[in-house]
């Protein structure tokens, strides 16, 4: 499908001029051809809003999540899709950038989709995590988790010989963009462009020292070289999916991708796996000795490193309990900066990696998750998962979080990277207290279950792809909506 045709997109550049005239004029509208009439009255559908949206889905600025998809009716035609990912989750270690990837295609499967993944070689005595017979791994020949695009691509088109795929699904680059203008169907999600990394790079460096950190210097000039290359090669793919509104509007405004080839579907979490559940929460607080008297308890999961932001919650926080004796920090994570933590005396808790299954109580344990990240790359799992059970959230000003998931100032906090900033809004949310806090934590959850569900996210690729195999499922609503 090549879905950005020239003529609707001239049709809206000329419609600012087209009614000036009609407006000077004042022409009756019985004069506008009925085609055109109608456009004029659908324009309110390219929006920032899925209410009552009818019309193309290329045209939705708005992430496609937010529609209400029929996920409990059957899907109207069985895909057959290709998935290039470079890893893939193996059963002893689930976690990581590719479970997005796991999620979606393995919900996907149930719905009847045959799904073929195109991956790097498992580790050495692991096995991936299947959990479908619609789901099958095609593993290159290669050493474990050494990524061989080519050798990708010669199964693929074996494979695709056999039967023609519908749809392929790229994570990121992995099919490079060499092969992909051979590929009409195919659409990438990006988790991270250069362009965030741009900005991630000046707040790291603002946050080092007052002089420029001639290493980071080379690092900063590299990033602007690389948004300009991704511009280049980004045309080379046909459907982009933006994993946040943000990355949606660079695309458009800065990439220069067509509109209508770029599609918002934001990252979704499994809503089995993290929901609102007290007595969990107050169970793991009395386990890790958090005293029934505590005022506030803020929490971090991650990795413990400098630039998802610890300097920052360091200083906040050893400053915060200066003045509050009650006020605790949990912090789920391994990295060099546990130990500094570890000194900051019996407000701060440290639980090292917490397996996944354990996340659920340490999110319902906490009244507020603080997420200092430098590094806006793709949308946070750990913010929705969050937001799920019921937690508000605290975290930096950065356009995928704000554009996405702190949509709403009762959701929670939002500072610049800086300990000042950060400072402010914990004593902020102290002052607030408890229920104050458990309030936002509700409408939070209220929202993350329209939107930020893996349910959500999957069904959005599922009509996409569908849109991608034939154009008479871009229209929304059909009779099966
Ligand atoms: C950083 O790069 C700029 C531009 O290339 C240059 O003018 C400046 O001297 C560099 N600073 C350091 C500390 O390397
Ligand atoms: C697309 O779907 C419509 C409606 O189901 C069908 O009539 C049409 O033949 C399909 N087009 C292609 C190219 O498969």
């Amino acid at each position: 499908m090549r879905s950005s045709g020239p003529y609707s997109r001239t049709k809206r550049a000329n419609l600012p001029s087209l009614s000036r005239i009609l407006t000077c004029l004042l022409l009756p509208l019985l004069t506008i051809s009925p085609g055109a009439l109608l456009y004029l009255l659908s324009q309110p559908s390219t929006s920032n809003t899925s209410r009552s949206f009818s019309g193309d889905l290329r045209d939705a600025e708005f992430s496609w999540n937010s529609l209400p998809l029929p996920f409990d009716k059957p899907a109207p035609t069985s895909l057959r899709i290709a998935v290039f990912s470079r890893k893939w989750p193996v059963l002893s270690a689930p976690g990581g950038m590719e479970r997005h990837a796991l999620t979606l295609h393995s919900f996907l499967s149930r719905r009847g989709h045959r799904i073929h993944v195109f991956t790097a070689a498992a580790p050495v005595s692991e096995k991936y995590d299947i959990s479908s017979e619609y789901l099958k791994i095609h593993a290159l020949k290669g050493r474990p988790n050494q990524w061989q695009c080519e050798e990708a691509w010669e199964l693929y088109e074996a494979e695709n010989r056999i039967e023609p795929f519908d749809v392929v699904h790229s994570e990121s680059v992995a099919m490079h963009h060499r092969f992909a203008s051979r590929v009409p169907n195919l659409a990438v999600s990006w988790h991270g462009i250069a362009s965030e990394a741009l900005q991630s790079g000046i707040y790291q460096d603002l946050i080092r020292s007052p002089d420029m950190d001639p290493a980071l210097n080379r690092s900063l000039s590299m990033a602007v070289f690389k948004v300009i290359n991704e511009i280049r090669f980004f045309k080379n793919y046909e459907h982009h999916i933006a994993t946040s509104d943000s990355v949606g509007e660079i695309l458009r405004d800065i990439y220069q991708v067509p509109e209508r080839r770029v599609h918002v579907i934001l990252n979704g979490v499994d809503e089995e796996k993290f929901g609102l559940d007290d007595e969990l929460g107050n169970g793991f607080r009395s386990e890790i000795g958090i005293p029934e008297d505590a005022k506030i308890v803020m929490g971090i999961a991650g990795r413990l490193v400098r630039d998802k932001g610890h300097p920052l919650v360091y200083a906040a926080f050893k400053k915060l309990i200066t003045t509050h004796s009650n006020v605790y920090l949990i912090i789920a994570g391994r990295g060099p900066w546990e130990q500094r933590y570890n000194g900051l005396g019996p407000n701060v808790i440290t639980l090292g990696a917490l397996p996944p299954s354990r996340l659920k109580a340490f999110y319902n344990a906490i009244d507020i998750f603080v997420h200092p990240t430098l590094r806006p790359q793709g949308l946070d799992q750990t913010l929705i998962e969050s937001m799920l059970c019921g937690t508000p959230i605290m975290a930096t000003r950065l356009p995928s979080i704000k554009g996405s998931l702190l949509v709403n100032k009762e959701f929670g906090f939002m500072f610049p990277p800086n300990v000042e900033a950060l400072g402010a809004v914990m004593e902020a949310a102290v002052a607030e207290g408890r229920r104050r806090l458990e309030e936002r934590g509700r409408k939070c959850r209220e929202y993350a279950r329209g939107r930020l569900t893996a349910t959500k996210m999957a069904m959005a690729h599922e009509r996409l792809f569908l849109c991608i195999k034939n154009e008479s499922y871009c229209m929304y609503p059909l009779g099966f909506d």
